[in-house]
This record gives structure tokens, C-alpha cells and sequence, in this order.
């Protein structure tokens, strides 16, 4: 199957810092990858690398078969708006209303009539429970709703990659549960391919098809969740008891 995202022998560094050290992974179609990895291992810089917003230092970054190091503006632009981005924080624009929010990227990148505008932008509201929000300003919500937002806002031009760096931090664990849900059912029902940073471990791997584990500059990609708790690398066997503790079973909880 051809993967929607590919490394090839990626190297990153800051100075004399290296952050990826010759990764090779690959970032199935249709499915969801959850990168697992402590703080400044380079999970959000591998984000920015698949964007175009950083250039690797050497190696390639394949986006659906096209590599991206040698395309001009308008290339890169083109490959962008096959995603779908969701960052710390939801960058919701505070001077906007939730409706004006959620209507942005389809003012900005397509030509419909204000009759299909509404129409989609109140069909996105009551898809992500926010019915009723459509007036009032990001300040006004709670953290939950604002992920709400952001994630109605990623998924309007229905994207074919949506990626999602650390989209709970800072909500409780019930409305973490909630907003991975949220994001489970959408992903269903427009099957992008989705790639989430995330440490609500290993509460994620529920909804992970591969997990990438990101330590020391390497990535390791597993088929499973499951496969994780049987690895005999001692970073991983480190990784499983520090994040995991006994063992970890896929459970249907959030499906
Ligand atoms: N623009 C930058 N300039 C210099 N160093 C950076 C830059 N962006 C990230 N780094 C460094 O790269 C490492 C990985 O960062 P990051 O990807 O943000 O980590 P995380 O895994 O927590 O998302 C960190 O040590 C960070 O300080
Ligand atoms: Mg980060």
C-alpha cells in the first residue's frame, strides 16, 4: 500500500544538536499513527518537517509520493492543503466568533455561495456538538469546546491528512476521552489518514492503528499498539514501563 507520508533517512539537527538521526518511517493511508516520545524528542518538529515549515538537514519527506524538499511556493502550497492541522492550543483567532472560525478555511480556499456556507458551517456545529456556540468568542469557552473548534475547524475542507500535536493537553481525562472520541468518529466517517503527538499514554493506543515510538533521534514504528509491551529493546522496555506500567491491552473502549 502507498504510504501518505514517507521518511527517508531524515536527519534534523539544531547546531550540534541532532533531533532525527536517519529516520525511516512511513505513515500509512487511512490510518491513524499516534508518535509516542518524551518531551523535546522531536515529535513537533517532525510535524513542521511534513509541512514544509522546516527542511531537513538531509533526506527525503514524501507527502503521497511527492517529495517535498524541491517544490516551489505554489507546489508546497498545493501539497499543504491536503491537510488538516490541529497545534497546542487550537490557535483559534480570539476576534472571531466560533461560526466565523469554523467558516474561515472554506472563505479562504473555496468559491461557494453564502447559502452553502451556512449550511456547512452549522451542519459542522452540530456535528461537533457545539450547536447553539455559534456567537460567542473562543474566550468564552471551556478547553473542551475549544478543541471542539479547532477540530471542526481542521476537518472542514475534509482533508486527507489531518495532524494533531498534543490536541489534550491541559483538559481533564474525562474531556480527553471525549475529544479522542470526537476525533475517532470523524475519522471514521472521512477516513483520513491521521498522525497525532500525543502522551495520554496508553489511553491513545486505543485508537492508534501504528504507534512511532520517537526517542534518541530514532523512530520505531509498530503495527500495533499491542506489538509495544513485547519489544526486547531496552529503550522500549523502558518506554513500556515508564508510561504503561503493567501491561497494556487494547480495549473497544473508545470505539
Ligand atoms: N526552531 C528551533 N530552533 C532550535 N532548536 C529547536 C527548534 N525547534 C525545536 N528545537 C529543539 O529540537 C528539540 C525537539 O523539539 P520538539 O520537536 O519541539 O520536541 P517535542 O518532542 O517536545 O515536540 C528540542 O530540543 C528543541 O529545543
Ligand atoms: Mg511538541
Amino acid at each position: 500500500m502507498k504510504p501518505a507520508i514517507r521518511f527517508v533517512d531524515v536527519v534534523k539537527k539544531f547546531d550540534d544538536q541532532v533531533v532525527l538521526d536517519h529516520v525511516n518511517v512511513e505513515f500509512q493511508k487511512g490510518k491513524t499513527t499516534v508518535i509516542a516520545g518524551g518531551s523535546g524528542q522531536g515529535k513537533s518538529v517532525a510535524l513542521k518537517l511534513i509541512l514544509g515549515l522546516m527542511e531537513p538537514d538531509s533526506g527525503q519527506i514524501f507527502v503521497d509520493g511527492v517529495e517535498i524538499g524541491n517544490l516551489d511556493r505554489k507546489e508546497l502550497d498545493e501539497v499543504r492543503s491536503k491537510f488538516g492541522v490541529l497545534f497546542q492550543g487550537s490557535a483559534l483567532l480570539d476576534s472571531m466568533t466560533v461560526w466565523e472560525n469554523i467558516a474561515l478555511p472554506l472563505r479562504e480556499r473555496t468559491k461557494i455561495s453564502r447559502d452553502e456556507l451556512i449550511s456547512r458551517v452549522d451542519d459542522a456545529l452540530a456535528q461537533f456538538d457545539l450547536s447553539g456556540h455559534g456567537d460567542k468568542f473562543p474566550a468564552q469557552l471551556s478547553g473542551g469546546m475549544r478543541k471542539r473548534v479547532g477540530l471542526a475547524r481542521a476537518t472542514m475542507l475534509h482533508p486527507e491528512i489531518i495532524l494533531f500535536d498534543e490536541p489534550t493537553t491541559g483538559l481533564d481525562p474525562q474531556i480527553t476521552m471525549d475529544i479522542y472520541r470526537l476525533f475517532f468518529r470523524t475519522q471514521q466517517q472521512y477516513g483520513f489518514t491521521s498522525i497525532i503527538v500525543s502522551h495520554d499514554i496508553p489511553k491513545v493506543f486505543n485508537l492508534a492503528d501504528q504507534v512511532v515510538i520517537l526517542n534518541d533521534g530514532k523512530m520505531t514504528l509498530f503495527e500495533k499498539p499491542e506489538f509495544i509491551q513485547h519489544s526486547t529493546d531496552p529503550m522500549i522496555m523502558k518506554f513500556v514501563e515508564q508510561t504503561m506500567g503493567e501491561v497494556y491491552t487494547s480495549s473497544e473502549e473508545l470505539k
